[in-house]
């Protein structure tokens, strides 16, 4: 564990030059694949993690009113049928749900620390901020991490519960997905502890779509920002305005994919990974996959991953699902 001198309330996990060599891996390896791809957490600089708000607060964007109702009407029972002295957050942001859920695990029993785990510094900070006055007696720990690598250096001590919200899981593929439960798994050991799992749910493509692309463009600029993060990281020359936002359901999959496509033809230059970049007119670069799921579905892929379900809940619309599992 090191503590960056620049940044004494995060415990960085992030090797320093993480946007650097790891940035430039994922684009040297996406950006030459056919078809082009980039992975999700690029998109998380500080801009990124304001757009996401945004998206979040966006009338089309039902995913994050759905969890929050279903953590207002039963973080108690989750709560009390797993209760925990540590909560883990992965992918926590802005940690704007947590409030319902530490209220509900303080009430169950002792609970003693919080920690939020995040790529995104400046939504560590803000959430750190946010939180503070309202839990003084709670241990709060900001950790700077890649939960798809760095599971193992999280607390491993303690009655834990792990909480994966936002539908998060959904951006992985499928056996990325699989290792990443095994890994919760793994983190969790012999003493139990317990996985909270937000997953959003297949329905209409008319409901879906429109989530992610939404009528203000909020959702496009979102997109769009993983490639201001390649122009500012390694130099690059992309005209972002040139890329048009995509949304597309795909039916097999069950995912919805975000995709930009280029405009005309353009030539791009990649100085920071020497590379210089083609796309012919109409070409679509993948940056996202966010899957959508199934009641049982959730479930067998974590007893899959050595959980036993021993609850799940949904929004009054049975549009998103909560599903609670212990480390069997
Ligand atoms: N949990 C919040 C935020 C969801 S958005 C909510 O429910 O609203 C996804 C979050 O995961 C972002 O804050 C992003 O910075 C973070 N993230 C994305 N990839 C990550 C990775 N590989 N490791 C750690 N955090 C990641
Ligand atoms: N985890 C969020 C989701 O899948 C992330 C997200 C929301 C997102 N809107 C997006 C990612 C648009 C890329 C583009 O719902």
């Amino acid at each position: 564990m090191s503590l960056s001198a620049d940044r004494p309330d995060i415990i960085h996990h992030l090797p320093p030059d993480h946007l650097g060599r790891s940035l430039r891996a994922d684009v040297r390896a996406g950006l030459t694949a056919s078809p082009k791809t980039l992975p999700p957490k690029w998109f998380y600089d500080k801009l990124g993690s304001e757009l996401f708000e945004r998206i979040t607060d966006l009338p089309e964007y039902y995913p994050t009113r759905a969890e929050r109702e279903v953590l207002a009407l039963f973080a108690a029972e989750m709560a009390a049928a797993s209760p925990a002295d540590t909560l883990i957050e992965l992918g926590s942001g802005s940690s704007r749900k947590t409030p319902l859920l530490l209220d509900a695990l303080g009430q169950a029993g002792p609970l003693r620390r919080y920690v939020a785990v995040d790529v995104s510094d400046s939504a560590l900070l803000d959430a750190r901020s946010e939180l503070a006055p309202a839990f003084p007696d709670l241990e709060l720990q900001a950790v700077a991490a890649d939960f798809e690598t760095q599971l193992h250096l999280l607390p491993r001590t303690g009655r834990r519960m792990v909480a994966f919200l936002g539908g998060t899981i959904g951006n992985f593929e499928p056996a990325a997905r699989a290792r990443f439960l095994s890994d919760v798994r793994e983190l969790l050991g012999e003493d139990g502890g317990s996985l909270l799992l937000g997953t959003d749910l297949v329905k209409s493509p008319h409901v879906l779509v429109p989530a992610y692309a939404d009528a203000e463009g909020v959702t496009a600029d979102f997109n769009r920002n993983v490639l201001r993060v390649l122009n500012a990281e390694l130099g690059a020359d992309f005209d972002v305005m040139a890329f048009e936002h995509v949304a597309v359901w795909m039916p097999q999959e069950e995912w919805i994919e975000m995709r930009l496509r280029a405009s005309r033809p353009m030539l791009v230059r990649l100085p920071g990974v020497e590379m210089d970049i083609r796309f012919h007119e109409g070409e679509e670069l993948r940056t996202e996959i966010s899957a959508k799921f199934r009641l049982e579905g959730v479930v067998e892929e974590m007893e899959e991953a050595g959980f036993s379900a021993v609850g799940q809940w949904t929004d009054r619309q049975n549009r998103y699902a909560m599903t609670l599992a212990e480390a069997s």
